[in-house]
């Protein structure tokens, strides 16, 4: 704290301790003082009383004698200063001898000779010091006044004890002040100085780009907003950091990287001014009720990962089903939340479903349906009326909510996303020929013979075609996309471009391999999880293992998860020296439980992994960990980082972002990425060890290929890879994304006729 402060601080202390102190002092003295008073004012009166009443009779019979012996027998008592008797005349009848000389001179002290006769208690100050005096008349039988009798006390004592009084209490305030202030300056110093100098040294090294760890800082009472914002401040700053020396370093190799800015730039510019939407059926952030209150979570999503960085980049708004059991607590009355929670950066606009909406448009027609037909992987899609029904209303009332979020922006660009909203194109487009609408479909495109089992094909084809541009991952889904709509729909198929013109609209179809948000290097990483421990890893989990391998998934048929197993149970047959040295983990969150064909898979997956288990196992090792709960990414990156190798098996895969991620987070260059050749991500991942997911030798000896590949090649292979995750980053995926978008000619004046397929208006009524 800087002197002028504590200087400050103190003063003011010192001054109301003081002052109240002294208050407190002066008023207690004061009561004391007067209660000596009041006593000695009562003793004697009673004293005086009774020596009226012992020399009445003796005045009255002009006993002087006796009278005297009376008034000497006090003349030697403690704090008594004398007794005067005088008769009516006002003559002195008895004195305590050397009294009359003190009193002499105050003759107001005792009754005037035929002055009216007036009981007298009171104090006097002499030049000697106080006395007090009591002056009582003598009575006569017949109650005539006949004398007068005074007693007088030194009351000097009082004085003194009320001095000493005030000595006491002033060494009193004087100590209390220095303890109150020294108490107070030195909790204050401690309690407040000594965090906020921390603070204050932690910033300046932040500044200064060390980097320090964050110090140990108050984070309750009222130090937990400031702890709070100042972390958030300073985890701004490391990542703006991080992302201007990436930028630096990619101008200085002369590469020209997507990055959040180069996105947020782009989008401005490209669409002018227009507001971007994003709509998916899955939420980015879903609340919910825990023991310690509403926590909130990133669900596991491939589209979530890949759509969450656009969004922060361009601050829109995304629609999405509210899914958390506290969502409808944390919106606002449009049923609208800014989201990061920690950080918001855009809007997120609940939609909420019925149960039976939820069941016949998510698990029944999107994923019991259409999931499986678009998948191959040999699980048979099933379709039902009723689920096609709840589709449409679902994909209606998700039109209603984003129009009423587009209501004010001209000319809005809408970023739908997947299998859940084939209709939502043309609902958009007919009742916004303004907006610009592309849907992005994460999943495959299978041939027309496969499409071509949906009962509603036509229909799914034709509320994509009202979109200005449908994207895949790969070219290869494209082309089977024109096949199905050639053999499905009438409609004018240019090749060379790539579009489809129907109605008189045109939509282009194009791939766009999607992606993570990037392979930044170290200084960008998060500090505490840059030097993971795979033993400490190992020993929460209660194995033993020199070696680790890695998957993570939703766990779902297309993934390969049993097939993995099986490849990891054969491996241990044929290399049994990796008996005890090898333990794989597998991370599964589980997906879509209410589907039986779900449940079915999540008992094998477990069953598979205890049977393994069960032949290799040994006290301290075994060889299949499964890890049956959704994962956060903090925790998800701590095992991409340590394991020699991550295996992505799926039958079957749109993209899968898991191996993307994988090579992101391997900034030491190490791991090995064995990736099913039937996932999108081999495309661009050729320096993945491929394995066909239906092979398992082939697997078993990819994954010993794994382990033993020699370092050398482990790190350029990782490299190269790194490289195309850094470039073909999902920002680069947006901006192209919007960039074709933004080719495309939407009409101009909204509200222009559109005919709504006769398909839909049928089945909507
Ligand atoms: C795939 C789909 C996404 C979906 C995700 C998770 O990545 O393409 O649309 O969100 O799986 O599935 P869920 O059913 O839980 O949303």
């Amino acid at each position: 704290m800087p002197i002028s402060l504590t200087y400050r601080l103190s003063t003011a202390l010192i001054s109301a301790v003081a002052v109240v102190s002294l208050a407190f002092a002066f008023f207690q003295t004061r009561a004391d003082t007067l209660g000596l008073r009041r006593d000695l004012e009562d003793h004697a009166q009673v004293l005086a009383e009774s020596l009226v009443r012992s020399a009445e009779p003796l005045v009255a019979r002009h006993a002087n004698r006796e009278l005297r012996r009376l008034v000497d027998r006090f003349k030697d008592r403690e704090q008594i200063a004398g007794i005067l008797v005088y008769d009516a005349s006002g003559t002195p009848l008895a004195t305590t001898p050397g009294l009359a000389r003190r009193v002499e001179q105050n003759p107001d002290l005792f009754l005037q000779p035929g002055a009216e006769v007036k009981p007298v208690n009171k104090f006097v100050k002499l030049a000697s010091g106080t006395i007090h005096v009591v002056s009582l008349p003598l009575h006569a039988d017949d109650d005539m006044v006949i004398g007068d009798l005074s007693l007088f006390h030194d009351a000097a004592y009082i004085d003194l004890q009320a001095a000493a009084m005030w000595r006491r209490a002033f060494t009193g305030v004087i100590i209390q002040t220095i303890l109150i202030v020294a108490v107070t300056l030195l909790t204050l110093r401690w309690g407040v100085g000594r965090p906020l100098r921390r603070m204050a040294d932690w910033l300046h090294h932040l500044r200064m780009g060390s980097g320090a760890n964050p110090p140990n800082m108050p984070d309750q009472g009222e130090f937990e907003p400031l702890t709070r914002e100042v972390r958030r401040l300073a985890s701004s700053l490391t990542e703006a950091r991080a992302a201007a020396e990436n930028e630096a370093r990619l101008r200085d190799l002369g590469e020209s990287s997507w990055s959040p800015e180069r996105l947020r730039v782009f989008v401005q510019t490209r669409l002018g001014g227009s507001r971007l939407f994003a709509v998916s059926n899955r939420e980015p952030y879903e609340h919910s009720h825990q023991t310690g209150g509403i926590e909130c979570s990133v669900p596991a999503s491939g589209l979530v990962t890949a759509m969450e960085p656009i969004l922060r980049a361009c601050d829109g708004t995304w629609v999405a089903q509210g899914t958390g059991d506290a969502d409808r607590d944390t919106v606002d009355e449009f049923d609208r939340v800014r989201v990061p929670p920690d950080h918001p950066q855009y809007s997120l606009r609940r939609v909420w479903l019925t149960e039976e909406e939820e069941q016949g448009f998510y698990f029944g027609f999107a994923n019991e349906g259409v999931w499986p037909l678009c998948h191959i992987a040999h699980t048979r899609p099933l379709f039902r009326i009723e689920d096609w029904e709840y589709y449409q209303a679902v994909n209606r009332k998700f039109a209603d909510a984003l129009l009423e979020e587009m209501e004010f922006e001209d000319s809005p660009v809408v970023l739908m996303q997947d299998y859940h909203f084939a209709l939502l194109p043309r609902l958009i487009k007919a009742a916004r020929p303004d907006a610009r609408v592309a849907i992005f479909w994460h999943i495959p495109w299978p041939n027309p013979e496969a499409f071509g089992i949906c009962p509603w094909q036509s229909e799914l084809l034709d509320g994509l075609l009202g979109a200005d541009l449908i994207g895949f991952h790969l070219q290869a889904h494209c082309n089977n996309f024109l096949d199905t709509v050639g053999r499905a729909l009438e409609s004018r198929i240019e090749r060379e471009d790539f579009a489809v013109h129907r109605n008189g609209h045109a939509s282009l179809v194009r791939p766009f391999p999607i992606s993570v948000a990037g392979a930044f290097e170290e200084l960008s990483a998060p500090r505490e999880l840059t030097h993971p421990e795979r033993g400490g890893l190992l020993d929460k989990l209660g194995v033993r293992a020199s070696f680790l391998g890695i998957g993570v998934d939703r766990v779902d048929y297309t993934k390969g998860i049993p097939e993995r197993f099986r490849a990891i149970e054969r491996f241990f047959e044929k290399y049994p020296a990796y008996r005890q040295e090898l333990t794989f983990v597998q991370i599964g969150s589980p997906s879509r439980t209410q589907i039986r064909r779900y449940q079915e898979l999540m008992d094998e997956v477990v069953q598979e992994a205890e049977r393994i288990n069960y032949r290799f196992q040994t006290r301290d090792w075994k060889p299949i960990v499964f890890l049956n709960r959704h994962h956060s990414h903090k925790e998800i990156l701590q095992y991409y980082r340590t394991a020699d190798f991550c295996l992505v098996t799926s039958l079957h895969d749109g993209m899968n972002l898991v191996a993307k991620e994988f090579v992101a987070s391997r900034y030491d260059l190490q791991g090995v990425l064995i990736l099913s050749r039937f996932a999108g991500a081999s495309h661009e991942l050729g320096d993945a060890v491929s394995v066909n997911p239906y092979d398992t030798e082939q697997m078993a000896d990819s994954i010993c290929q794994a382990l033993e590949m020699r370092p050398e090649e482990r790190r350029m292979r990782m490299q190269r890879m790194r490289v195309t995750v850094r470039e073909h980053n999902v920002y680069r995926w947006a901006g192209r994304l919007i960039e074709a978008l933004c080719e495309t000619r939407p009409a101009k004046v909204p509200g222009a006729p559109y005919l709504v397929p006769t398909a839909m208006t049928r089945s909507a009524s």
